[in-house]
């Protein structure tokens, strides 16, 4: 399986080259371990959930090595250890491609909440295969964060398999930033209005509303449509997006992955504000 995916990586890589230097153009679309890097370590913050924190963040020597994130009268959730030194280490690409984007393992159990799989089946072919590059590479940690319990009943799927997700041309567009605040920073999953199935994207995209509750205190995921967000400079908002900081100074509070978001490009960070602009506006969400 994996000496089949690497020759199409292989030869959709050189596909791309050659599109390139007719000069045709691309998007730069092709699986690359810079890529890969850029994302995880980025605007896709994986270890906002499954790296270790201690009290001055991230435990260094420990990245993706997994901590429990969530504990609640639903369930108790303990993000895995994704780095070589799992059981991940034996999964062919595509089986840990198919666990990111569509929570199912090999064994095909299903991953539990809360990873943001609603969202993470937008993640594209090559964006996806670009993290499998790059988790396949950091550093073995032997560490096991112990086991998950849902008192709740897990879905048999998150969805329909997903094939394939062609990718998003990468720029100041709206199309991109909502792929970058969708699947890739998952912004929408913290900032929708949670309904009795997760979040309400349909009626309440961006309305936030879903309360927090960890060391810190209980924090408040804010409305983050044009109704709130109106207020707010490009700078200001950037400030808050990128630094974790207010217009007044003040810090914010977690779990929103501020350290992660800090690593993302000007052009990328610009892409979502654009998208967040162009929501339509709706009322604070709650409950
Ligand atoms: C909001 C928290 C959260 C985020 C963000 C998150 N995960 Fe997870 N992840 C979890 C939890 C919790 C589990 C374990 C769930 C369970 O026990 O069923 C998990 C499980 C996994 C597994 C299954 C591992 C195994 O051995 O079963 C993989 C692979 C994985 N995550 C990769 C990723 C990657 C890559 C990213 C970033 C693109 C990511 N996760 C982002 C919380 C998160
Ligand atoms: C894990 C959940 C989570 C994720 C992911 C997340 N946020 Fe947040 N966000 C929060 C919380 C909680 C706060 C409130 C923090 C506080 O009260 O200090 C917040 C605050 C904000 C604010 C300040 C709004 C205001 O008026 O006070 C903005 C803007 C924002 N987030 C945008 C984003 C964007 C854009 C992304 C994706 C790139 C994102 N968030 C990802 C949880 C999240």
């Amino acid at each position: 399986m994996r000496t089949t995916t690497s020759r199409l990586l292989r030869l959709s890589s050189g596909l791309v080259a050659a599109v390139t230097l007719l000069g045709m153009g691309t998007a730069g679309a092709e699986p690359t371990l810079e890529r890969g890097r850029y994302l995880v370590e980025g605007p896709a913050g994986c270890g906002n959930c499954h790296t270790p924190q201690g009290p001055d963040g991230p435990v260094a020597d420990m990245g993706l090595a997994g901590m429990m994130v969530e504990k609640n009268d639903m369930f108790t959730a303990i993000a895995s250890n994704i780095t070589p030194g799992s059981r991940v280490a034996d999964w062919t690409d595509e089986q840990l491609g198919r666990a990111i984007r569509e929570g199912i393992r090999p064994d095909g159990s299903i991953i539990g909440p809360p990873m943001p799989f609603g969202l993470y089946r937008g993640i594209s072919d090559d964006d996806l295969m670009s993290m499998v590059m790059y988790l396949r590479q950091v550093p073995a940690v032997d560490h096991d964060p112990g086991q998950s319990v849902y008192n709740i009943p897990l879905p048999p799927a998150y969805g329909p398999p997903v094939i394939s997700v062609a990718e998003v041309p990468h720029g100041v567009t709206l199309e991109y930033g909502a792929y970058l605040a969708g699947p890739i920073a998952h912004c929408t999953e913290c900032h929708t209005t949670f309904g009795p199935k997760g979040p309400m994207f349909d009626t309440h995209l961006g309305a936030g509303g879903f309360e927090f509750h960890g060391p810190w205190g209980v924090s408040v995921a804010p409305n983050i449509t044009p109704t709130r967000l109106a207020q707010y400079s490009d700078a200001e908002l950037d400030g808050m997006i990128r630094k974790g900081v207010r217009p007044d100074g003040a810090r914010m509070l977690p779990p929103m992955p501020y350290g992660y978001l800090a690593k993302m490009t000007d052009e990328d960070a610009a892409a979502i504000t654009l998208y967040l602009r162009s929501l339509p506006a709706l009322p604070d969400g709650g409950q």
